[in-house]
């Protein structure tokens, strides 16, 4: 069978924009940060850090993205608005290497529903943008929103302009996730048919995955000429979100000798970074997810354990070291030493500074008082829970005293960072209730909860307990987690690490007033 020749794809990273934009995935800053170190680990070619204009969050965002991220480009998206290319070219200026995207909707449902505009005007309006974009930056990607449902002669008209005007890129977007594979490539093949101005420019693909369809038609779009794809880590987006980053990735790893393309993507950092993006969104990924799942590696039938360990590739087309897992039979526990904990911290793929393995190994002696063995996923836990260590709040104490014939009772002992101590006595229905009753009270934060689960760390009796807790406070939403082998104090701790980032939120806010006060005072 011949091979067809190598080609490089790039892999277009848009988890912190598109995939952010999904409910109940968004990040603070921080956060973002950390996502986009794993992603440079990761090796993508490009990040979608944003969307500059759509808030002072965002703009903030992108560009400490920007100034602190070396190695990919760091892209903001923009819509075809003089102000918005503006706003990303300003957020970017600090990149060694930059993208501004801008988009436009083409469809005809969204050119008569959503723009009432005429096809001639959004033309024009591509065009300029694009030109406009290129007066800041050389590095500029056009996306058709709704491009799977336009019309293909009128898409290659408008993929024609935006190349004549300076785009390096154009993205053909399956906004809604309609296409189905074979259609889709037919529509990539079609445009190198017909964009006679096509030369050398990248032709990218975005799906979401309505049908479930997004790797595939993806890999349809690639093996039909695109060069670019356009994805998320767990496939986190809107709806039912976008292309799995991992899985497209390993696709095109693992039947290389079928679609002759390879990324420059660092297949070893699959994993953590999964781990990662699932903890500081609170999105879990299931455990049959392809690729980065609990189980996707797991041979549970004895005939497929028995073709297992008479070959390993008997039923396994990747091996889990491939992508990062790194599972060993070494368990830790109470007489582990900081020597052995740091290797295995290491061996699981994460690179702690001093101050974090320390506060990580503490974190350690104090599970392995009450849980006898500690297995990879507990240190993945503790690691990937230490934001609940920002503070201001620590919690000291919690005493719980719950049954069936009367009310549960919580005592809290709390200390701020300012040097307060506080403890609260509070009775509710049930332990949780009073424990979050008793946080609020304390420190004077009033939240709705809106959603509780609880998942197990890992398999035993000790197993610890993984609770997501996601409140609204004033409009907002936030999202708070907390591990411990017990499930109160793990809701506690969730409970707190959400009291800590609307108080966290609360400072800066009070930061940011102080600061205009005194320039308009200075002003005057
Ligand atoms: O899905 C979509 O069309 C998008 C564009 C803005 C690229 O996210
Ligand atoms: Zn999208």
């Amino acid at each position: 069978m011949s091979q067809p020749a190598t080609d490089r794809v790039r892999i277009f990273d848009t988890t912190l924009r598109d995939g952010e934009q999904a409910p109940g995935c968004s990040m603070t800053l921080r956060e973002k940060l950390r996502v986009a170190g794993a992603l440079r680990e990761l090796k993508v070619d490009v990040i979608e850090a944003g969307f500059a204009a759509a808030s002072p969050g965002d703009f903030e965002a992108v560009q400490a993205i920007a100034s602190q991220i070396d190695g990919p480009i760091i892209c903001s998206l923009a819509r075809c608005h003089p102000g918005d290319i503006d706003r990303a070219a300003k957020a970017l200026a600090p990149a060694a290497r930059k993208r501004i995207h801008v988009f436009v909707a083409t469809s005809e449902i969204h050119r008569k529903y959503k723009l009432e505009l005429a096809t001639e005007e959004i033309i024009r309006r591509a065009a300029e943008s694009v030109r406009l974009a290129r007066e800041s930056c050389d590095d500029v990607e056009f996306s058709a929103e709704d491009a799977s449902r336009t019309e293909p002669a009128y898409l290659a008209e408008v993929v024609s302009a935006v190349i004549e005007a300076g785009a390096g890129t154009v993205n053909i977007p399956d906004t809604v996730g309609y296409t189905v594979p074979a259609e889709f490539a037919d529509l990539f093949a079609y445009l190198k048919a017909h964009v006679p101005n096509l030369g050398d420019t990248v032709l990218s693909v975005h799906c979401h995955d309505d049908l479930g369809m997004a790797v595939a038609n993806s890999l349809a779009a690639v093996s039909a000429g695109a060069r670019q794809i356009e994805c998320t880590i767990n496939g986190i987006g809107e709806r039912a979100g976008n292309c799995s980053l991992e899985e497209v990735v390993m696709a095109l790893r693992t039947r290389n000798e079928h679609f002759g393309l390879t990324t420059g993507v660092n297949t070893s950092r699959l994993y953590p970074t999964s781990r990662l993006v699932a903890s500081i969104t609170g999105m879990h990924v299931p455990r049959n997810k392809a690729v980065v799942g609990e189980n996707a590696f797991a041979h549970e039938a004895g005939i497929h354990q028995h073709g297992m360990l008479k070959h390993a590739s008997t039923y396994e087309i990747m091996r889990p070291d491939d992508v990062g897992i790194s599972r060993s039979n070494l368990v830790l526990g109470k007489h582990s030493g900081r020597h052995a904990f740091r290797e295995r911290t290491e061996d699981l793929g994460f690179s702690l500074g001093d101050e974090e393995i320390n506060r990580a190994f503490d974190e350690f002696k104090r599970l392995a008082d009450r849980k006898k063995e500690i297995f990879d996923a507990d240190i993945e836990a503790i690691i990937l829970n230490a934001d609940g260590a920002a503070g201001p709040w620590t919690l000291d104490e919690l005493h719980i005293t719950a049954g069936t014939a009367r009310a549960a009772e919580a005592e809290v002992v709390l200390s701020h960072s300012d040097g307060r101590r506080l403890e609260q006595s509070v009775t509710g229905d049930g332990p949780v209730e009073a424990a979050f009753l008793a946080l609020e009270q304390a420190t004077s934060v009033d939240l709705q909860l809106r959603n509780f689960e609880v998942r197990s760390v890992t398999i035993g009796e000790d197993a610890q307990g993984e609770v997501t807790v996601t409140v609204e406070y004033n409009g907002d939403s936030f999202r708070g987690n907390g591990i411990s082998t017990d499930i109160v104090e793990a809701g506690a701790r969730a409970y707190l690490d959400v009291i800590n980032r609307v108080s966290r939120r609360r400072q800066r806010k009070a930061a940011e007033d102080d600061g205009e006060a005194a320039g308009e005072a200075a002003s005057i």
